[in-house]
C-alpha cells in the first residue's frame, strides 16, 4: 500500500489539477508540486492536457497549430480537446488513481467550460455533459487556480504564439472570467495569485496542502 499522507491530507489516489490562463506558470508549478509530493514519499503520476497520450499528441498538434488559424471550427475544437481528454482520463488518469497514485495534471476539465465556454460561446451543460462522459465522471480533488491578470499573462509571452495565443484581448478576459465564476463558490479549488515569481507561488501552492 503506498503511503499518501502529506501535511495531514491523504493524496494517494487524488488528482491534483493546475488550471490558469496561458503564461500563468501552471506546468512549472505541476513540475514543482509533483516533485515535493515524490520528495515526502507520495507516488506521483506527472501529465497535462491537451497531450499525455499518443492520441492526445496528435490531436494537440491539430489545435495548436496556426495552419489551422481561421479554418478550426468552435465545435470542433470543443469535441478535439474532448478526445485529447477521453484519451488522456481513461489511459492514463483514472488506471494511475485506481493503482493509488497521485496524479498532478495540468488542465483538466475547467479549461474546456473557460475557454471553449466562455471564451467561444458554447453551451456550458453541453460541455460539462462531454467532460463527465470523457472522464467517467472522475473531478478533481484538489484544483489550484493560479490566477493572473490577463494584461500580466500575455506580456509574458516572447516569441511566436500558437492558434489559441494568438487570440485577442477579450478572449482571454472571457476566460479569465470563467476560471473565476465557475471556482467562486467550489471549496475545493483553492485560487493562488500568480503574479509573483516562481517560488513565491510554490510557495503558496504547498502551503494550501500543508506543506
Ligand atoms: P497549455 O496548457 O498552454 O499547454 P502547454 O502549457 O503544454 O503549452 O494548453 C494549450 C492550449 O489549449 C491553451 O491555450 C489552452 C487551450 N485549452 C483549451 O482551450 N481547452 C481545453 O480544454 C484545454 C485542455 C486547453
Amino acid at each position: 500500500m503506498l503511503s499518501g499522507e502529506v501535511g495531514g491530507i491523504e493524496l494517494a489516489g487524488k488528482l491534483i489539477v493546475f488550471e490558469g490562463l496561458d503564461f500563468t506558470g501552471k506546468t512549472t508549478q505541476a513540475r514543482l508540486l509533483a516533485r515535493r509530493l515524490q520528495d515526502e514519499g507520495c507516488e506521483v503520476v506527472l501529465t497535462g492536457e491537451p497531450g499525455g497520450t499518443a492520441v492526445g499528441n496528435t490531436v494537440r498538434e491539430i489545435l495548436l497549430s496556426r495552419r489551422n488559424s481561421g479554418t478550426l471550427d468552435d465545435f470542433a475544437e470543443l469535441l478535439l480537446f474532448l478526445v485529447s481528454r477521453a484519451q488522456h482520463a481513461r489511459e492514463v488518469v483514472l488506471p494511475a488513481l485506481d493503482q493509488g497514485k497521485t496524479v498532478v495534471s495540468s488542465r483538466y476539465r475547467l479549461s474546456s467550460l473557460a475557454y471553449q465556454g466562455y471564451g467561444r460561446g458554447i453551451d456550458l451543460g453541453l460541455i460539462e455533459r462531454l467532460n463527465e462522459e470523457a472522464t467517467r465522471g472522475r473531478r478533481a480533488d484538489i484544483t489550484f487556480l493560479i490566477d493572473v491578470p490577463v494584461e500580466v499573462a500575455l506580456a509574458r509571452k516572447r516569441g511566436d504564439r500558437d492558434r489559441i495565443e494568438a487570440e485577442a484581448v477579450e478572449f482571454y478576459d472571457r476566460v479569465r472570467r470563467g476560471f473565476l465564476e465557475l471556482t467562486a463558490d467550489d471549496p475545493s479549488v483553492h485560487r493562488i495569485d500568480g503574479t509573483g515569481d516562481v517560488d513565491a507561488t510554490a510557495a503558496a501552492v504547498a502551503g494550501c496542502l500543508g506543506l
